[in-house]
């Protein structure tokens, strides 16, 4: 077959990596990127560092409002597979490129394929939700991580097409663990295993939210020990241009974001994690770290139900009781699979009849 797989945000190239280097093995694939993330720290360092192949196509579509960011997007992708035909679209997770892509697709009645499907947080001020519900309704195939998407599908009617495969964000970190042990990032930031917490922070309700950003940077100020801060574009945008630097103490050492191969060793490394990420709460749950969120819901619900992640939103006292006192332990009950999502995906891709 000819696959079209459209990525464009940094967590979609880590999730792509092991999935398209299955489908290469018997399948022509077409990679398509976006251009959302176009730092270099956002995206050419994924491509170089996990060997990515070159895209074939990068719309150099680049940040701006929703509508337009996806418009763009749309348009371009468009021109693209009606040029390209393929046989099926792969999107990923709930970018603005994951609807930019299955928007596209549906409409020139492409199969579609998504994978990290049936995720819900139930909050429709998130940009993810209502990506995620489109694109889901959308597809034919649906790969779901957990057990709880393929619920979550169930319930909105979605049936056909669901498999259950587990993460492949899990096969990209076994892939990739034994690898990052050659990191020398934590020499570099002169820290040592258990002696840091890592932290993250780029959702819009705590970015773009002067009030709950500088909660934010208060609370990590007052930590105490050394807090490992990669910041993303979005956020140190938002800090720079009002000026909150001047909250942020000596123990929290901001830095560009890192390459993937650095933030799992980071991870693995940390204490505790604190973010608002979606894939770095896995992350911390697979590596059996605990994790405290910087949000009010989460759809990685499994983490949470297991004991290894806590909400904590905003709300200082609860995050400094958390680092204090959070100390999850005992077994998981391997809520991400078994790290084959990729094969597994691999598998059902062969088998079908277009
Ligand atoms: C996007 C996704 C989010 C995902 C995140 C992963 C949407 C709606 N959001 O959020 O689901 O969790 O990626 O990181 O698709 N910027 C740069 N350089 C870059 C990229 C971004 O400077 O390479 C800055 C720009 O000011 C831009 C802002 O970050 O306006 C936000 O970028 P955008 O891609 O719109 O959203 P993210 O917050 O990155
Ligand atoms: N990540 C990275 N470098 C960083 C921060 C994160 O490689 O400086 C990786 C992290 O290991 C995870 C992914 O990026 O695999 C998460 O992406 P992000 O937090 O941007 O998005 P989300 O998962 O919330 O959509």
């Amino acid at each position: 077959m000819k696959i079209a797989s459209i990525v464009g945000a940094r967590p979609q190239f880590i999730k792509c990596n092991p999935v398209s280097k299955e489908l290469r093995k018997d399948h022509q694939e077409v990679l398509i990127h976006t251009g959302q993330h176009y730092n270099y720290e956002m995206s050419k360092l994924f491509f170089e560092q996990l060997g990515i192949p070159k895209p074939d196509y990068n719309l150099g579509v680049g940040s701006g409002s929703h509508g337009e960011q996806t418009g763009k997007m749309l348009i371009e992708i468009e021109k693209i597979l009606l040029k390209e035909k393929p046989d099926l679209v792969l999107v990923y997770g709930d970018t603005n490129s994951t609807l930019a892509g299955a928007l596209a697709a549906v409409k020139l009645h492409i199969v579609i394929g998504h994978v990290e499907a049936g995720l819900r947080s139930f909050d429709k001020k998130m940009p993810e939700e209502i990506n995620r519900v489109l694109t889901d309704h959308c597809s034919d195939l649906l790969f779901s991580p957990t057990r709880t998407g393929v619920i979550n599908l169930e319930r909105e009617g979605i049936t056909k097409g669901v498999h259950l495969t587990g993460d492949v964000m899990y096969d990209a970190l076994l892939n990739n663990l034994k690898i990052a042990e050659k990191s020398s990032i934590l020499d570099e930031l002169n820290v040592k295993n258990e002696e840091f917490y890592l932290t993250t922070v780029h959702r819009p309700e705590n970015t773009d939210n002067i009030k709950n950003l500088s909660k934010i940077l208060q609370v990590l100020s007052r930590i105490n020990g050394k807090v490992i801060f990669p910041v993303h574009p979005r956020t140190m945008k938002f800090i720079k241009n009002n000026n909150l630097e001047k909250m942020i103490d000596e123990n929290v050492i901001m830095i560009k974001p890192v390459g993937y191969l650095d933030f799992i060793w980071l991870e693995k490394n940390a204490k505790k994690i604190l973010t608002d990420s979606g894939g770095i709460q896995k992350e911390a749950y697979m590596l059996k770290v605990p994790c405290i969120t910087l949000r009010e819901n989460t759809e990685w619900v499994e983490t949470v139900k297991d004991g290894w992640n806590v909400l904590a939103g905003t709300n200082e006292e609860e995050i400094l009781n958390s680092v204090k006192n959070f100390n999850p332990g005992g077994k998981q009950k391997k809520c991400f699979g078994n790290g084959t999502g990729s094969k597994q995906i691999k598998k059902i891709l062969d088998q079908l009849k277009i």
